[in-house]
Formats: structure tokens, C-alpha cells, sequence
């Protein structure tokens, strides 16, 4: 899958479209923007600035953490579904971003397919940000890697286990493991790899291990995400079965390393990919990993506004 870069403007449609020395930059401007939060005074680095945030799947922490946080930097955010724009009536996607892209400084877009992401940024004239497609959740990870070093400092080296689908996040996850230098086992059922290529490419650092009490010894970070992604509701009851050796619950945690943290992008499902045990257990840190959306979205903004 290619990144899109077009003459005038960055994009953030896969971390790759960072460099690893950006990425880490992006997560210690992260820290900053968190504190600096926590002091309560008002710091506008976006002033004037408009985000449109397009939406063809569902949302709670992606549309409120950008619309926060461009809220917070002094900018203001706008929510469209295609369900009630020209989009949802058969507007072709070039033609909302070359209109759009004329009107805002920055786009976020939340779709199914990612080369219709990639068709988007190739015609705007302004930063375009993945809020998650079918193949990736870049967004996501910035706040995963900026909540991994929250709770354990420097995170090269160390192991994290992805448990269940090898989906978007998970294709992610694989991103990250290969910038930052950290090992990543995928316990999954067969058919439900992450994407081939990436797995080629990513060879040295991820390593499919399809027993997750196997997989998980030792890890410092465990991670899972629902067994159905958005778009593949009619799947859910044939995926609960496949996925019914593939739960994070005691058995797992126990294997892995005593402090090791328990992460989950959100929404849950509790009693399928995770127990409740795990999920509000003292290993899990889902609601600092939720949160830091808004600081790592923020720091992302800034990066592709201001520099
Ligand atoms: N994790 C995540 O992207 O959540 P939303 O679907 O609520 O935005
Ligand atoms: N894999 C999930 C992530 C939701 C934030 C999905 O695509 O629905």
C-alpha cells in the first residue's frame, strides 16, 4: 500500500508517512501539550485554524478527541458525516477534497476502503489525516506509543503482544514495532494474519505465534481489539466462534511479564476479546491510552499545521 504525499503539504495516512526521528517527536510534543494541559492556561498554537473531520463509520474518542483538541489549540473543528453530505448522495471523493481542501487547513477522514483515503489526499491541498480505514489506525497508535512510555520509559527492546484480529490497528502496530524498535508477536487464527506484505517487510521484528498463553510470555505490553471491525457486522457471530481461543483474560496476563499492560483502542467488548477481569484490572491502562488521543492528536495538528 503506497503513501500519498502531495507537492505542497504533508499527510498522515500511515505512520510511515512520519520519520522515525518526526514520530518521536510527535510523542515527546505529545507529553508536553498533556502537561501543559494540566496547568490549566490557555495555549493556542492553532488559532483560526478549521479541521474537517468526515465520518463514514461510527466515532466517540476519534471525533471528540480532534474536536477537543482543535478546540483547545484555539481552532475550531467540524463534524461531517456522508450521511448528510453531498458525499452520501454520490459527490465523487476527488471533488470533496479539491473542494473542501479549499476551504479548511486540515482534513480528517474516517473511511472504509484505504485507497479511497489515498484518492482523497492526492487531491487536497491540505494535510489529510487517517481517523482509520479498513487497513489502518495510525491516530491510534500515536496515543499507544505515547501511553507505552508513559507507564514504561523507553519502549526499544521491549515486546508487546497483539491478541485476536490481525486488523487495522494491528497493521499499525506493525508500523510502530519497525520505527521505534520493539518486538511485536501476533497471536491470531489462521486467516486472520495481519497484511502479508507488511508481515514480509517487518520480518525482524514481528513473528506470528498462534498460542497466546505461548505468545505471552514475557511481554511487556498486551493488546486486542473486537474479533468484527466496522463493515464486517454480518461476520460477528461465525468471528465469535473462530475467535474464541484468542480472549485476553487471567490466563494470558499471567504469563506475561508482572507489570505488563493491558491496552485496547476502545470500544470493548467485555466476555469476547477481553474479560472485564483484564479489561478494569490493575494491568490495564485503557482510559490513560484513551485519553492521550487528545494529546498525541494535538501534537500531530501542530506538526502538520505549524512546521
Ligand atoms: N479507538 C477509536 O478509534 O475509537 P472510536 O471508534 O470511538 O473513534
Ligand atoms: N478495528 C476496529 C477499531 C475501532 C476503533 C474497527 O475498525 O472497527
Amino acid at each position: 500500500m503506497s503513501s500519498n504525499h502531495c507537492s505542497t503539504c504533508r499527510h498522515f495516512l500511515t505512520l510511515q508517512d512520519l520519520t522515525v526521528s518526526e514520530l518521536k517527536y510527535i510523542l515527546v510534543r505529545a507529553k508536553e501539550l498533556k502537561a501543559l494541559r494540566n496547568t490549566g492556561k490557555p495555549y493556542e498554537s492553532l488559532r483560526n485554524r478549521t479541521l474537517a473531520m468526515l465520518f463514514e463509520k461510527s466515532s466517540t474518542r476519534t471525533r471528540v478527541s480532534f474536536e477537543a483538541g482543535m478546540t483547545q489549540l484555539g481552532g475550531h473543528a467540524l463534524f461531517l458525516s456522508s450521511k448528510d453530505t453531498q458525499l452520501g448522495r454520490g459527490e465523487p471523493i476527488e471533488d470533496s477534497a479539491r473542494v473542501l481542501s479549499r476551504m479548511v487547513d486540515c482534513i480528517m477522514i474516517r473511511t472504509f476502503e484505504h485507497q479511497v483515503l489515498e484518492r482523497f489526499a492526492a487531491h487536497s491541498q491540505v494535510p489529510v489525516i487517517n481517523g482509520l480505514t479498513d487497513w489502518a489506525h495510525p491516530c491510534q497508535l500515536l496515543a499507544d506509543l505515547q501511553t507505552w512510555q508513559e507507564h514504561q520509559g523507553n519502549i526499544q527492546g521491549r515486546t508487546a503482544l497483539w491478541v485476536g484480529d490481525g486488523n487495522n490497528v494491528c497493521n499499525s502496530y506493525i508500523y510502530a514495532a519497525c520505527m521505534l524498535d520493539f518486538q511485536l508477536r501476533v497471536s491470531c487464527p489462521k486467516g486472520y494474519e495481519p497484511d502479508a506484505n507488511l508481515l514480509e517487510l517487518a520480518s525482524e521484528r514481528c513473528v506470528i505465534i498462534r498460542d497466546p498463553l505461548e505468545a505471552a510470555s514475557n511481554v511487556d505490553l498486551v493488546v486486542t481489539d473486537v474479533w468484527a471491525s466496522m463493515g464486517q457486522e454480518a461476520e460477528q457471530v461465525a468471528r465469535r466462534k473462530v475467535f474464541a481461543e484468542y480472549q485476553v483474560n487471567e490466563s494470558v496476563m499471567a504469563q506475561a511479564n508482572p507489570n505488563a499492560l493491558f491496552m485496547h483502542c476502545l470500544p470493548a467488548h467485555r466476555g469476547e476479546e477481553v474479560t472485564a477481569a483484564v479489561l478494569d484490572g490493575p494491568n490495564s491502562v485503557v482510559w490513560d491510552e484513551a485519553e492521550n488521543r487528545l494529546h498525541s492528536q494535538k501534537a500531530l495538528l501542530e506538526f502538520l499545521l505549524c512546521s
